[in-house]
Formats: C-alpha cells, structure tokens, sequence
C-alpha cells in the first residue's frame, strides 16, 4: 500500500511516500528556516503563507522521487495537529483535494505518533510488529514538546512524563540566543559543543525533580544566560576578550548545556523503562537527531533503543505516511469534514 504523506504543522513544508509503513521511497522537505532566522524563531503568519507557495510543488517532487505517479497513491495522509492552525489547513486541504479528486481514504495523523513511527523507517528490516515489540518507553523531544509516552501497542499510548515548562527544543533554541549562535538553535548549540575539547567542563544545574518522571528546563536556561552575563558573553558585544577567546568560551557552555538537558532525558527515560518494563526504548522529534542525546541513548539503555535517522527525527513527510499505515489497519476513517486540531493530545 503506498501512502502519500504530509507535513505542514510548523516551519517545513514536507511530503513522504511510504509503501507498508516501513519501506521508505520519497522525503521531500522544503524547508523555511531561512525565512524565520531572521526573527530568531517561526513566525505564524509567515510559515502559513509558505507553505501555500510550496505545497504544490513539495508534492509534486515527492512523487517524482519516489518514481510514482499521483494513479499509484493508495491512501492520503496528512497532519492535523498539534501545530501552528494557519500551517496545519494547507497541508490539510491539500490532502482533502487529493483524497477527493484520487477517490482514496483521507487519513488525518497527529504529528507527535508520527514523531514515533519514524523509527521504523530508517531499517526496513525492523518493523513495530517484530522488533522490539511492545511496550516501548518513548521520548518524544522537539520544539514544542518534551513528552515521555508509553507505547503499549499500535495507538495505544499513555503520557507518563512531560515538560513543566519549556520544551527540549525550545530550551536549546533560546540557549543559541544568549551564546550568539544561530537558529534553529539546537544544530548550532551541537555544532558549538562538538568544538569543545576541555575536560574540567563548566557545570549547569539539572532539575532532577524527585519522584516525577516530568521535566523542567526553565533552571537550566536561566542558570546559563547567568553564566553567560558573568563571563561577559551576553548581551553581545559587551565583552573586552577577543573573538578566540569568546568562541571557546561559547563552545564550552554550549557543551555544559547540551549535556545538562540530555542527561536529564536520557536518566528519565531510563527510569521510565524499568519501572513500564519495557521491551526497547525509542526516541523520536527534532532534539532526537542530536549527536550526544543519541551516544548517550545508545550507551546507558542496556535494551534496545530505536533512533529514526537525524533526517527523519526532524519533522518530514514520511513520518505521517508511515504513521498512517498502522491507522489504515485498524479501520481509521476521516471524512472531509475534519479540521484541524492545534493542541491534539497524544496518550
Ligand atoms: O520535531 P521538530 O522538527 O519540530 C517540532 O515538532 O517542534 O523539532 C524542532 C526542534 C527545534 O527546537 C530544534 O532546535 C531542535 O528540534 N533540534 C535539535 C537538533 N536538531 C533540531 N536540538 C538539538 N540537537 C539537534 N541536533
Ligand atoms: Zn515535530
């Protein structure tokens, strides 16, 4: 069954074919990154309006590269939430307009379950039926969430932890602000780190919070724009150092940060399967393409972590399509009439 997936709940306008939700044949991604740089962080009105300029040709382009014709499309998949409402009603319409003109089953996604099926999409071998079976303990990082969810089984999932406040990616991204870096904030926070060669690294408070499997970042954030103001880093230009100086500087509190949110994460997650026993771990979201957050994952789980490829942690198009196939299976129906939903909950 090939499934045409797509992505419009935020800054990237994404199309992905699928085949049986695990055999990926197209990710098409436009991204608007350049767009919203500028503005240090997405601007609703303006990723909405992108997004009508390249939905038509997103399309087109994933098809194209998956060697398909629209007459080979088997069902339409399309996000409608959570997400920015103006962004979500293009891809949505758009799949609406396919799924009537194709006379083929519309099937609507939350965004944060695609986040999840991702994973099988990197080794078509591994499917969520025979590796590493159910349930998973998952975390789902990106910019607007921070969500620790059991996956008992297709579909049925349980929110077991989640952020108090900032989500993991938004963390990152307004840390990238205080050290001068770029947006989105999380690559550039990793980039910076990886320069760091030190070993008596500045340390940042974790907010360990006792007896919870939720999450805090505020602290951190807070506690870095301190260290940051102390050593003359921010606001920027205030500094007497020269740029050397100032860039080892950055690049070593950018590691402290980095390793103060992953860590929190990864020892939460940790918890979170011995106490669920689960069979494996997953991690899925824009912060799960993060270099450290995925060795330090893979070092300190002792059962079996899936992590989607860093292209497909972010948000695409494929992820829906595979998400969709699952949700085909067991007798999903979506009329025309459906809407978005901005805050549509997982679990
Ligand atoms: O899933 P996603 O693409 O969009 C949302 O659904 O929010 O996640 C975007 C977030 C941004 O905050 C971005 O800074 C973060 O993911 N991100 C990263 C990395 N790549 C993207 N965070 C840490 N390390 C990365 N390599
Ligand atoms: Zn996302």
């Amino acid at each position: 069954m090939n499934i045409l997936g797509i992505e419009t709940s935020c800054d990237e306008t994404a199309v992905g074919v699928v085949t049986d939700g695990t055999i990926l044949h197209s990710n098409i991604i436009a991204s608007q990154v350049n767009i919203h740089a500028q503005y240090g962080g997405v601007v609703p009105e303006l990723a909405s309006r992108q997004h009508i300029r390249d939905i038509s040709a997103t399309i087109s382009t994933g098809l194209a590269s998956a060697g398909m014709q629209l007459q080979d499309i088997d069902v339409v998949a399309v996000t409608y939430g959570p997400g920015l409402a103006g962004a979500l009603i293009t891809g949505l319409n758009s799949a609406k307009a396919l799924s009537f003109s194709l006379d083929v089953p519309l099937i609507g996604v939350n965004h944060l379950e695609g986040h999840l099926y991702a994973s099988w999409l990197t080794d078509s071998t591994m499917t969520p039926d025979n590796a590493p079976g159910f349930p998973l303990a998952c975390l789902i990082a990106s910019g607007g969430h921070t969500d620790l969810i059991l996956m008992e089984n297709h579909g049925i999932y349980k929110l077991v932890g989640r952020t108090r406040d900032d989500a993991a990616g938004e963390a990152f991204d307004k840390a990238a602000r205080v050290l001068g870096l770029g947006f989105p904030g999380g690559p550039e926070i990793q980039k910076a780190a990886e320069r760091y060669v030190g070993t008596d690294t500045l340390k940042l408070p974790r907010a360990w919070m006792k007896d919870t499997l939720d999450f805090s970042f505020s602290g951190v954030k807070t506690a870095l724009l301190h260290m940051a103001q102390d050593r003359e880093i921010y606001p920027s230009g205030t500094s007497n150092l020269d740029d050397d100086h100032i860039s080892l500087l950055v690049s070593e509190m950018a590691f402290a940060f980095q390793e103060a949110v992953v860590d929190v994460m990864v020892v939460k997650l940790i918890e979170m399967a011995k106490q669920y026993k689960a069979k494996g771990i997953l991690i899925g979201g824009g912060v799960a393409a993060n270099s450290w957050l995925r060795h330090q994952i893979l070092d300190k789980s002792g059962i079996p972590v899936l992590i989607p490829a860093p292209i497909l942690c972010t948000d695409n198009g494929a992820m829906i399509a595979a998400c969709a196939y699952y949700q085909y299976l067991r007798g999903e129906q979506y009329g025309l009439e459906l809407d978005v939903n901005p805050s549509l909950p997982l679990g």
